[in-house]
């Protein structure tokens, strides 16, 4: 099969910003406890931290980490988990049914974020706590010494403020099985007391509203639209989650899913212009795609009341990974709208790491991320693809490729495709109409001929990325993406 991707430098989405590339880590199964920190294990560093772990998130290249959760905030109290750990109390987690330690806390997650090179991006408690509550955090992660809370974080080891920028008010208000789940317009009101209260001490933090769980949810696009209307002035984000599934157990129609990522980019772009027009307001509001990934196989979510319970471990095959490579491809093309987003989760839980105690597996879905994250740079060029169509079934005639680009002022040049076919193999010219391609720097390609292959502990290297090459011709880049490939290529244009 033969492809074309026409850009035109002028014609962009705007600069990438970078926190799409973030990660999420709750207090959930053996994410937190024998993932991140696992102290006594001589993987670990003198905090506790798995130092495999650490090397590994380093490579992705992070900005940004949500934390605590997820459905575990919504009944969670953060003083439980600061301060001696021989103070501080075990609990029972409603959310997943398994006994939270406390022994990682607040303290703890901010050393680890400093570590990992990356920045927190806090959750509070609005379903069983409310606005003191998220006060008190704020104050303890972000103001001076002289106050309560804030000379409790200097007893505890830090003086200096965290400087948390990024707070989420809440976590999916909108879902039933959320601890203090209500309707929008409450909830709305708990998210603008809240914060106000915090932006009243900290008004360069940065606020993002709950929106909706998924597509799915028969509130969609409403819970979000009454809570911005009544939050408009206070918050710079909106929350979605996404988790794709391939319960039907076609793959053709599963790798038609960044149709659907585009979609809901798509109608959030639309409530955001729509809630902008009836405030007559200047103001942007932009996404938070603070919950993504592929998770439909391993739905185990009952911890029988037991310390870091194997949960949601979710083993990740080829076309898992084809379908995470599309998530960041939207987020690119959709710079506009998109600023942050979060892979959930990152290690043991549906993540992109596996840990035993012995040693670190990357799954098939850490590859295209890392990859990604490291190439991604500059504005994101609107691609204009010419490719043939496949059957995705119910899905009906989609186009083979997904394509998004980025481009620095420098004129590096990223080309990240997903070819959805699962015999065929694309031929991809890709064309300037104001440059040309003057020289080819890499060409990687994740692919196989097994859409559920996959990395284990006794074949980790089953799935991982190859180098490949291109030419150039005319001024244009010629390269081959194989069927069930993905591919990032990078090169140097000149302009013309
Ligand atoms: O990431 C797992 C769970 O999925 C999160 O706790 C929740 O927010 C979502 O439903």
């Amino acid at each position: 099969m033969k492809a074309t991707v026409h850009f035109d430098t002028l014609y962009n989405a705007g600069e990438v910003d970078k926190r799409i590339f973030g990660g999420f880590a709750e207090h959930l199964g053996r994410c937190i406890y024998e993932g991140m920190y696992d102290p006594g294990n001589p993987l670990s560093d003198s905090n506790g931290f798995r130092i495999d772990v650490l090397d590994a998130i380093k490579k992705l290249r992070m900005p940004i980490m949500r934390y605590p959760g997820g459905n575990f905030v919504s009944s969670y109290d953060w003083k439980d988990g600061i301060g001696p750990r021989e103070n501080r109390p075990a609990h029972p987690d409603f959310a997943w049914k398994s006994i939270e330690p406390n022994t990682f806390g607040t303290d703890e997650f901010m050393k680890w974020c400093e570590l990992a090179n990356t920045t927190p991006m806090m959750a509070i408690n609005l379903g069983t706590k409310g606005a003191e509550e998220a006060a008190a955090l704020l104050e303890y992660c972000n103001m001076p010494t002289g106050t309560y809370w804030a000379d409790r974080r200097a007893e505890n080891g830090h003086p200096q403020p965290y400087g948390v920028k990024v707070w989420c008010l809440g976590n999916e208000m909108d879902g039933p099985w959320q601890a203090g789940h209500v309707p929008a317009e409450e909830y709305a009101r708990r998210a603008d007391q809240a914060g106000k209260i915090m932006r009243g001490l900290d008004d360069t933090i940065e606020l993002v509203a709950c929106g909706s769980s998924g597509r799915g949810m028969a509130t969609y696009l409403d819970y979000d639209r009454i809570t911005l209307e009544y939050c408009w002035d206070l918050v710079s984000y909106v929350s979605a989650h996404r988790y794709s599934s391939n319960h039907r157990g076609d793959t053709a129609w599963f790798l038609a899913e960044g149709v659907e990522i585009d979609r809901v980019i798509e109608d959030y772009a639309g409530l955001f212009a729509y809630v902008r027009g009836l405030k007559k307001s200047d103001k942007q509001v932009y996404l938070s795609f603070d919950e993504w990934n592929v998770w439909y196989k391993n739905m185990e979510m009952d911890g029988k009341w037991t310390q870091a319970p194997h949960l949601l471990e979710e083993v990740y095959n080829l076309e898992d990974a084809l379908v995470v490579a599309q998530y960041l491809n939207a987020f690119i093309r959709r710079a506009d709208v998109v600023k942050v987003a979060c892979f959930a989760q990152v290690v043991n839980v549906i993540a992109l790491l596996l840990t035993r105690q012995d040693g670190i597996l990357a799954q098939t879905t850490y590859y295209p991320v890392q990859l990604m994250a490291e190439h991604t740079n500059g504005k994101s060029l609107t691609p204009v693809v010419k490719c043939p169509t496949y059957a995705a079934g119910e899905r009906s005639e989609i186009p083979v490729l997904d394509v998004s680009a980025t481009l620095t002022e420098e004129g590096e040049l990223a080309v990240f495709v997903v070819n959805r076919s699962q015999t065929e193999s694309v031929s991809l010219e890709i064309a300037f109409q104001d440059a040309v391609v003057e020289s080819v720097i890499g060409v990687e390609t994740l692919s196989g001929s097994d859409p559920k292959a996959v990395n284990s502990w006794e074949n980790p290297h089953n799935v991982i990325p190859a180098q490949g090459s291109a030419a150039l011709t005319n001024g244009n880049a010629i390269l081959e993406i194989p069927a069930l490939g993905f591919t990032a290529f990078r090169g140097k244009i000149s302009r013309k």
